[in-house]
């Protein structure tokens, strides 16, 4: 984002994670305070801030606003209290890794530094929250950089979901490489699909695209295949939420079928994945928890009146795992990585 929109930052006083409401985008800009660990929770949970390294870095933030919170210096106290606080924010959202990624480290400080009391353990907690959102930072711009080779001016580019600023810091992933590259004097036509049922790409992926003056088209998500036919689009960009250690792919719901499509139609389907989002936990996409939503998502929340009759059943799942043997290529902040996954991702991040 430019300067004047930000996605999530520490307020000023430090006493606050503050966030662009996103559930408002694209007609409302309003940032939100966030103190307490419910509003952080329910932040994340309602997608208020989302995308997967964003929610990370909402996290690192609120783990130390919610540490100064703490009413009592001794380390046992301090300990606890952390552990629970994590525990309930990692409870907001299962399928992006970036989210108990954060956690986790923030967490290590505390493990790290037994014995020390409140006074000594906040600067250490600062520092690092600190630290994932700069990483972040640093991450998209070279992933978006990597990505650049892989295109060239004039390319039509389908994408899904959105993985711009708005889903990370600065660049995002997904869409990095189209705002680096309108920077560096690229033109690109991409086609935004809206991402049924919340519309990340009609209500964010557009906004974000065309703010920053790059040429965007929304299409419906079950246009991608025609548009493939009709040799509108050079490639897909996608972002991930959970990448396993073999290269299967957590993504937004309709991600798959974006990629089978690609596959059919002889078209490259790229991830852009920062190592916070490589799960080597995960052996496979098997392993991968999907997180399901509520079916009035589906039904209800974008239209005036239910667009299904009452108490019919939904099915809602917010991702699904795209096969690691549909993705052209993985692009990481250190290179990129080409199938069979589980050796070039080890390759680059584990030896
Ligand atoms: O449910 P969301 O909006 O948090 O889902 C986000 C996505 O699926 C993004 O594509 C993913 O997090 C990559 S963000 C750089």
């Amino acid at each position: 984002m430019n300067e004047k929109l930000f996605t999530v930052r520490l307020s000023q006083d430090e006493k606050a994670v503050e966030i662009l409401d996103q559930t408002l985008l694209p007609n409302t800009i309003k940032y939100l305070r966030l103190e307490k660990a419910e509003d952080i929770y329910e932040a994340i949970f309602k997608l208020r801030v989302r995308g997967a390294p964003a929610i990370g870095v909402a996290a690192g933030f609120g783990m130390y606003v919610l540490a100064q919170q703490i009413p009592d210096e001794d380390y046992d106290v301090m300990l606890s209290c952390m552990e629970r606080a994590g525990a309930y924010l990692n409870s907001s959202r299962p399928t992006a890794v970036n989210l108990s990624f954060a956690v986790k480290r923030m967490l290590k400080v505390v493990y790290d530094h037994t014995g020390l009391i409140k006074p000594e353990l906040l600067p250490l907690l600062r520092v690092e929250c600190m630290a994932i959102y700069n990483e972040d930072r640093a991450m998209c711009r070279a992933i978006s950089e990597n990505g650049l080779t892989l295109v060239k001016s004039g390319d039509g580019i389908l994408t899904h979901c959105n993985a711009g600023a708005l889903a990370a810091t600065e660049y995002g992933t997904g869409l990095g490489t189209l705002l680096l590259g309108k920077e560096l004097g690229y033109e690109f036509k991409v086609y935004s699909d809206e991402t049924r049922p919340l519309l990340q790409g009609a209500r964010l992926t557009s906004f974000e695209l065309d703010h920053a003056g790059i040429d965007v088209t929304l299409v419906c998500d079950n246009a991608a295949s025609l548009l493939m036919k009709q040799g509108k689009i050079n490639t897909c960009f996608v972002g991930c939420d959970r990448v396993a250690a073999n290269g299967d792919t957590a993504n937004k719901i309709g991600t798959r079928s974006v990629a089978i499509n690609a596959k059919y139609h002889g078209i490259p389907f790229y991830v852009f994945c920062p190592s916070s989002t490589i799960d080597f936990g995960c052996k496979s996409g098997d392993d991968i928890v999907i997180e399901e939503r509520n079916g009035d998502e589906i039904k209800q929340l974008f239209f005036e009146k239910p667009s299904a009759p009452d108490g019919v059943k939904c099915f809602n799942p917010a991702f699904d795992v795209t096969d690691a043997e549909l993705i052209t290529a993985i692009i990481t902040e250190r290179g990129i990585a080409r199938y069979p996954y589980t050796e070039s991702l080890a390759k680059l991040f584990l030896r």
